[in-house]
């Protein structure tokens, strides 16, 4: 098939693989450029740090936002299913589990998303799980009021990055490392990204994709972008269920990481930090919190979990959601797809046919104004 055009992807976390893997399959020629790539560890690569599962924080005001995490879903049940049908297809590292929430008030939030995940069920205080957690929480501590279960899936988000960089390749796409300069504007960093993808014979871009998460801040000066810093806890042992428990200005969560022999604890969402380490205090009050619903895992000698390691992340957050926008700069065209905040992954396959979509709009109009 001939190429429809030469996109460059700015950006290597789950936004722009996935774009990557969807403009590939479209029929163009791709090219990721991106400062950090899978297997890098970096404040400013947000992917690596997420637990990842689905569970949305879409709300109804927010349909696009609900249609992309739901298009994510049904998408991730497909990729499941033909991998067990074919043992022979790359692993992605997705894995479906029991996902249990809990409330300590009862639940305000609209639970739109329940007919759209598998077997959503309402869970009686009096019965298991929640007999025993109760139990285990102390009379001091707050209570939980609601439960419900249901199906979902949690990402094992090393393997992931990885899987998805190596499908972008297989239909072609090249990964380049580098970083392009921040500070000088964007149509200096589109330069810097152009002749990038211009070495080795690469042919002059078509349109570029600009899925630079948190780095557009400081790239482009976009200030209406901010972190939401999050701290977790890796500790040892897959846990058997997802968790999450919502409380009063709190959130206690489990994740565990499909084939890793691994679960990741958390977390806080610590809305304008842009801090990197890790604190102690809350690494312990996240161990206490999980101790309670993650009972299965309190393996180590002192009767408390194993800890692997604890890290931090910043979501990439914006006002107003996601920038998911056409620009022509400097006669370059331009998709903007950044500020996914903590849904990036559950968002990335709605986020990345928006992309496709859109790059067709953008290249299609350039072709129409050319006969003009
Ligand atoms: C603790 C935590 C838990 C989370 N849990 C979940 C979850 O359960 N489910 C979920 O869906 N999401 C979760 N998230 C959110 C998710 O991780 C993010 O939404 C997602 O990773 C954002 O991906 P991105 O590709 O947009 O940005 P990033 O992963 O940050 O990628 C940005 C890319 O742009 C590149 N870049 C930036 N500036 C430049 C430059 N100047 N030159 C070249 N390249 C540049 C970077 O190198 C990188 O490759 C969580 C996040 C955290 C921190
Ligand atoms: C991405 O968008 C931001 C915000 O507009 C801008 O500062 C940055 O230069 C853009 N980067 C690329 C590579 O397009
Ligand atoms: C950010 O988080 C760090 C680590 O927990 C903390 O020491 C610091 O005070 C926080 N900064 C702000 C501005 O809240
Ligand atoms: C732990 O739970 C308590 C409520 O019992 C809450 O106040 C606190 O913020 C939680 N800590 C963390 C790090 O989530």
């Amino acid at each position: 098939m001939a190429s429809k055009g030469h996109i460059v992807v700015v950006g290597a976390g789950v936004t722009g693989l996935t774009s990557a893997c969807f403009l590939g399959e479209a029929g163009y020629d791709v090219t990721v450029v991106a400062a950090h790539v899978p297997g890098d560890s970096s404040i400013e690569y947000t992917s690596p740090w997420a637990g990842a599962h689905w569970r949305t924080h879409a709300t109804p005001e927010e349909p696009m936002l609900c249609d992309w995490d739901v298009q994510t879903f049904d998408y991730w049940l497909d990729v499941m299913e033909r991998e067990k049908q074919d043992p022979k297809l790359p692993k992605s590292g997705l894995k479906m589990y029991d996902s249990l929430h809990y409330w300590d008030a009862p639940v305000k939030e609209e639970l739109w998303w329940a007919p759209r995940v598998k077997n959503f069920r309402a869970l009686s205080s009096l019965q298991e799980p929640l007999l025993t957690i109760s139990k285990r929480i102390p009379a001091h501590a707050p209570a939980i009021k609601e439960a419900a279960a249901c199906r979902a899936m949690s990402v094992n988000v090393p393997q992931y990055l990885l899987y998805l960089q190596e499908k972008a390749r297989s239909m072609g796409a090249k990964v380049i490392k580098a970083r392009l300069p921040v500070g000088s504007g964007l149509e200096d960093a589109l330069t810097a990204a152009e002749s990038h993808a211009m070495v080795d014979g690469g042919r002059r871009p078509d349109c570029f994709v600009n899925a630079t998460g948190l780095g557009a801040a400081k790239l482009c000066g976009d200030e209406a972008m901010y972190p939401i810093r999050g701290q977790t806890v890796l500790v040892k042992g897959e846990a058997e269920a997802i968790r999450t428990r919502i409380g009063d200005g709190y959130t206690a969560y489990c994740i565990p990481r499909p084939g890793a022999g691994m679960t990741i604890l958390g977390g806080t969402k610590e809305v304008g930090n842009w801090s990197e380490a890790v604190d102690p205090e809350t690494t312990a009050r996240i161990l206490q919190n999980c101790s309670y619903i993650v009972p299965e895992l309190l393996t180590g000698e002192d009767g408390g979990f194993e800890v692997v390691s604890a890290q931090c992340g910043l979501r990439p957050a914006r006002q107003d959601g996601p920038r998911m926008e056409k620009e022509v700069v400097g006669g370059r065209k331009t998709v903007h797809a950044y500020g996914h905040a903590g849904a990036g992954y559950q968002n990335s396959i709605g986020s990345a046919r928006l992309v496709v979509k859109m790059v067709g709009e953008s290249i299609g109009s350039s072709i129409v104004s050319a006969k003009l």
